[in-house]
C-alpha cells in the first residue's frame, strides 16, 4: 500500500497512475544492477521518471565512488561528477515532475561538488550541470517518444573524450529503442551512411557498423559538435 509520501493527489494517480516507489523498493531494484549503479559512466533511462526517484539514488551511488575515487583532487572529482551526471536520462509527461527532478539531482551533485571542491568550486561548473539537465531530463510522453511539442525526443550522449573535452552527439530516442538493428555486417562495411535518414529507410540508414567490434551501432542524429571543456557545454549548444 502507498504512503502519503508516494501520491501528491487521487486526481494525479487515477490521471496519469503517478504512485512513486517507495525507497526501500527502489534501493532493492537498483541493487539487482549494482555494478552498473556504482560505475560512473554507466548510462540509465528513468522513463516515467516522476521526480527522480530512480535517478536520485544511482546519482548518489555514483557520487560515492567520485568521492572514493577523488576527493584527494578536486578537479578530478569535479569532472568525473559531472560525467556521472550527465549519465542519468528521464522523460516525463508532467511539466512540474520535470522541473521538480532536475532541481533534485543538481541538488545533490551541487551538494557533494561544494563539500569536496570548497573555494575551487565554479559557477560554470553547475551552470553546465544545469545544461546537462536541461538536456538530460525531458518534458515528453515515453509511449510516443514525442516532447510535449509532439517533435521526437532527442537525448544528448556525452562522452569524456580525452583531458577535459566532451564530446556531444544527439540521438533519437524512437531510433534507440524502436529500430531494428540489421543483421550481419553490410556488403561494404565502410560504407558512408546519411546522418539525414528518413523514418522510411531502411534500418541500415539509422545504424552504423562498427568493424572493430563487428557490431551495429545507432546513429546519431546530430555530431558535428565541437569538443568542449566539460564546464562550458553550455556555450556550445
Ligand atoms: C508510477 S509513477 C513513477 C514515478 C517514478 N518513476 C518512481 O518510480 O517514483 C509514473 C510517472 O509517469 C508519468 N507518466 C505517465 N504516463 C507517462 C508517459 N506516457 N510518458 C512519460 N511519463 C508518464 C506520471 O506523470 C508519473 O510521474
Amino acid at each position: 500500500m502507498a504512503d502519503k509520501r508516494q501520491i501528491k493527489s487521487k486526481q494525479r494517480v487515477t490521471d496519469h497512475g503517478e504512485v512513486f516507489t517507495s525507497q526501500r523498493e527502489v534501493n532493492a531494484m537498483l541493487d539487482l544492477v549494482k555494478q552498473e549503479t556504482e560505475r560512473i559512466e554507466s548510462r540509465f533511462l528513468e522513463p516515467a521518471c516522476g521526480d527522480g526517484n530512480f535517478l536520485a539514488e544511482i546519482l548518489r551511488r555514483k557520487l560515492a565512488v567520485v568521492k572514493a575515487q577523488y576527493r584527494q583532487f578536486p578537479p578530478d572529482y569535479e569532472k568525473y561528477s559531472i560525467l556521472a551526471l550527465s549519465s542519468l536520462y528521464g522523460v516525463e509527461l508532467l511539466p512540474d515532475n520535470v522541473e521538480a527532478c532536475r532541481k533534485r539531482l543538481f541538488k545533490i551533485w551541487n551538494k557533494a561538488y561544494t563539500a569536496i571542491c570548497k573555494r575551487d568550486a565554479e559557477d560554470r561548473c553547475r551552470e553546465a550541470a544545469r545544461y546537462i539537465l536541461a538536456h538530460n531530463i525531458l518534458c515528453g510522453n515515453a509511449l510516443t517518444m514525442t516532447t510535449s511539442a509532439g517533435t521526437p525526443i532527442i537525448f544528448a550522449q556525452w562522452d569524456l573524450v580525452y583531458g577535459n573535452q566532451f564530446k556531444r552527439r544527439d540521438f533519437c530516442l524512437d531510433g534507440l529503442l524502436r529500430g531494428s538493428r540489421p543483421n550481419g555486417p553490410p556488403e561494404d562495411a565502410g560504407v558512408q551512411l546519411s546522418l539525414d535518414a528518413s523514418p522510411s529507410d531502411g534500418p541500415e540508414a539509422r545504424w552504423e557498423y562498427d568493424k572493430a567490434s563487428k557490431s551495429w551501432w545507432p546513429k546519431p542524429i546530430k555530431d558535428d559538435y565541437p569538443l568542449t571543456d566539460y564546464r562550458e557545454v553550455q556555450n556550445h549548444g
